[in-house]
């Protein structure tokens, strides 16, 4: 269902597997028409559903060896190799099971020395540049909006930089640090200006949690305080929602 009243169009979808299907779907669709597509990739548990379709989507035939990826954002300091990174949920949770060139995987690297996080971030930039730019873009949101790690205030025009994490979006992600207070308290992000020059983006949603800031991201105004909502005007976005998730754009 696209409801045009809304800034941004959207699609209602009856539970959390139909949209993992639909978004798969879409994804194989994008690489079967160029191989070499360039995908931009979140973590959080949105997007598990999704990477397991495409998986599947693999195992019937889907051939991802050229495909090219950049993920969004990685915490900062973080190990490569520590089971919270987003190096670690991506190879957990898509690349250990799909023929994804390692040489073509992209992820923010926390581990790199501090004074050398500007010129990581500017040859992030320039990697994404030289592969021709990012083809489709794939983002959750967090409840205080964000994309990626783009918190809200963050500039429409912001690149890749390293950027300190919301309160609340470290009340989220303490369960699997183990308390907040081992949540890292900064990130390195795309910015939005690296997401909204993506030819296309979708943005998934699902549960009761994510109501109401997909609600002000859809109907409220172009804004800063809700990241998500600078999504309105970009040529070729779609929201994909369950159900609970869209739960506040009636009426
Ligand atoms: C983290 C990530 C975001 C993600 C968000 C929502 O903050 N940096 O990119 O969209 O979590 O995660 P979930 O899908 O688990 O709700």
């Amino acid at each position: 269902m696209t409801n045009n009243p809304f800034r941004i169009p959207v699609v209602i979808h009856a539970d959390s597997m139909a949209l993992a299907q639909v978004v798969a779907a879409r994804i194989a669709e994008v690489v079967r028409a160029k191989p070499d597509a360039v995908l931009g990739l979140p973590t959080g548990a949105t997007p598990i559903g999704t990477y397991h379709e495409l998986i599947a989507l693999h195992k019937a035939g889907l051939d991802l060896s050229r495909v090219r990826t950049f993920n969004l954002d990685e915490y900062y300091p973080i190990a490569p190799d520590a089971p919270q990174s987003y190096h670690h949920f991506m190879r957990e949770q898509l690349f250990q099971q799909v023929n994804i060139d390692p040489k073509n995987i992209h992820i923010p690297r926390g581990d790199v020395p501090r004074d050398e996080v500007a010129a990581h971030c500017e040859a992030y930039e320039r990697a994404i540049v030289e592969a021709g730019g990012i083809d489709f873009q794939l983002l959750g949101i967090g409840r205080d909006g964000h994309i990626g790690f783009n918190e809200p205030g963050s500039a429409e025009t912001s690149r890749t930089r390293l950027v300190v994490i919301n309160p609340i979006t470290r009340q989220d992600a303490a369960g699997e640090f183990g308390g907040e207070a081992n949540v890292p308290r900064e990130a390195i992000t795309m910015g939005i200006g690296t997401i909204l020059v993506a030819r296309e983006i979708i943005l998934a949603a699902l549960g009761e949690k994510k109501s109401s800031i997909i609600a002000r991201a859809v109907l409220g105004l172009r804004t800063s305080d809700v990241p998500a909502s600078l999504l309105q005007g970009h040529p070729c976005v779609t929201l994909h929602l369950d159900g609970d998730a869209a739960a506040d754009l009636a009426g």
